[in-house]
This record gives C-alpha cells, sequence and structure tokens, in this order.
C-alpha cells in the first residue's frame, strides 16, 4: 500500500535523529526497519551496520552501507528495528518475519534499542494479534510442538511456498496461536526451558524507545519507563 510505505518510509527517515557519525547501528529486518535502511543509505552518514537477518545484509550493502558481523564489534551504539506487537510498557512481539533470533541477539547486544511501527501494532496486551513465533532446531519439532500445546498454544509450523520456512539459522518456526497474554516474563521462561526451542518471539524489557506512525501521519515517541 503506497500510504503505508509512505508512513514507514517517514519513520525511517525520523529515525535518523537518533543516529551520529562514527556509530555502529543495528539494522533490523522487516518493511520498518528496511524503510529505516534505506533512509539510512541516503543520508551518507559515516556509519556501520550490523544486520539481524541475510535480507537486511543484502539491503544494507545495496545503499552503501558499511556492514560488519556482530562477531566483529565491540559494542553495538543503537539497534533499529521493527515489531509485530507493542504494548504499555513497551515489550514486543516480534519474529512474523522469521528473523527473531538473530534480531533479539543484535538488540540485546546494543546500547539503545529503538523499534519503529505503524500505530496497528499498538495493543493493550501481548498477543493480541494471536499469534507468537517461536524457533525450533529441526530435530526438536516433534517434542517441541508437544509441550507448547501443554502450555495450551497452538503451535502450527511455518511454511513459505509450500516448503517448510527454514531460518537464517537452519531451523523450523512454530507460529503459536494465543490469546492475550497474562504474564510474558513467565510464558518466556516456560518456553525456553522447552528443550530445542532456540528463542520466542517475546521481547521483554528490551526497547527503550518505540516510534509509532500514527494514522494522522504524525509520529509519537514513546519511552520506556524506568
Ligand atoms: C522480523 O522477524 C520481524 O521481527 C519484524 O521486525 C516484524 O515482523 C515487523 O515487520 P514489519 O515492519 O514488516 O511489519
Amino acid at each position: 500500500m503506497a500510504d503505508e510505505k509512505d508512513a514507514l518510509d517517514a519513520l525511517g527517515e525520523y529515525a535518523l535523529r537518533y543516529v551520529k557519525a562514527g556509530q555502529t547501528i543495528g539494522l533490523g529486518t522487516g518493511r520498518a526497519a528496511s524503510a529505516f535502511i534505506r533512509a539510512l543509505g541516503a543520508s551518507g552518514l559515516n556509519v556501520r551496520g550490523v544486520p539481524t537477518s541475510k535480507a537486511s545484509d543484502e539491503l544494507g550493502r545495496s545503499v552503501g552501507i558499511p556492514i560488519v558481523t556482530i562477531a566483529e564489534v565491540e559494542k553495538i551504539d543503537i539497534d533499529f528495528d521493527g515489531a509485530d506487537e507493542v504494548d504499555p510498557r513497551l515489550n514486543l512481539i516480534k519474529g512474523y518475519g522469521g528473523a527473531l533470533v538473530r534480531e533479539k541477539i543484535v538488540a540485546a547486544s546494543s546500547r539503545r534499542f529503538i523499534v519503529l511501527v505503524g500505530a496497528e501494532k499498538i495493543v493493550a496486551k501481548l498477543g493480541r494479534r494471536g499469534s507468537l513465533p517461536v524457533e525450533v532446531v529441526p530435530f526438536g519439532l516433534t517434542l517441541a510442538s508437544k509441550k507448547i500445546k501443554a502450555l495450551g498454544l497452538k503451535p502450527r509450523l511455518r511454511e513459505h511456498d509450500g516448503n517448510e520456512f527454514v531460518t537464517d539459522n537452519g531451523n523450523l518456526i512454530l507460529d503459536c496461536g494465543l490469546k492475550a497474554i497474562g504474564n510474558p516474563a513467565r510464558l518466556e521462561r516456560e518456553l525456553l526451558a522447552i528443550p530445542g526451542v532456540v528463542g520466542t518471539g517475546l521481547f521483554i524489557g528490551m526497547a527503550d524507545i518505540v516510534l509509532i506512525a500514527e494514522p494522522s501521519a504524525k509520529i509519537t515517541v514513546r519511552k520506556r519507563g524506568r
């Protein structure tokens, strides 16, 4: 949709105000993060990018951002990424695009984590959009599905073009149907305790700032309370 693209492009431009020359920047995955990557490339700012996926690696290179791997950097100054849900405490669900594990590693390696979303991603409680992505090693798929069902969720293997969707890490994704999550931190602990689960799309207490593209074209800034 042209309007949505324009709104995300404006958000990507807006986010540039947080970037300074010389910084190392986390490059998120998805439409909002891509809008930021394009704006960063066009700005000509002298920065380095640490990608969260093969897609953001390729996009970053294509717009002229020098790319380094996470193993090559001592610190990441700011990570910019999108999200699928944002709750009032700025807890997130991510991973509808399948890059959740690398996204969480880059966010956790960053001094500051800034999230770019459209207003439709704002929810009163995480889980409102009905799905939580969970990355699983292929060998553990049967056990993980069984244990996730026992937690009351409805896991469904993600597919792409009729085949299993395979992450950049060579793993599979279970999109877990659920209702609003009462206690996201407890659900995260329960899921991570399942052998074979590599990571979940729950990002709790990680986002510092959320930039929201409102339908009015205004941009709202929310900061996490300390
Ligand atoms: C990728 O794995 C995701 O976490 C994305 O960051 C998230 O799905 C938001 O993507 P969009 O900006 O495309 O909605």
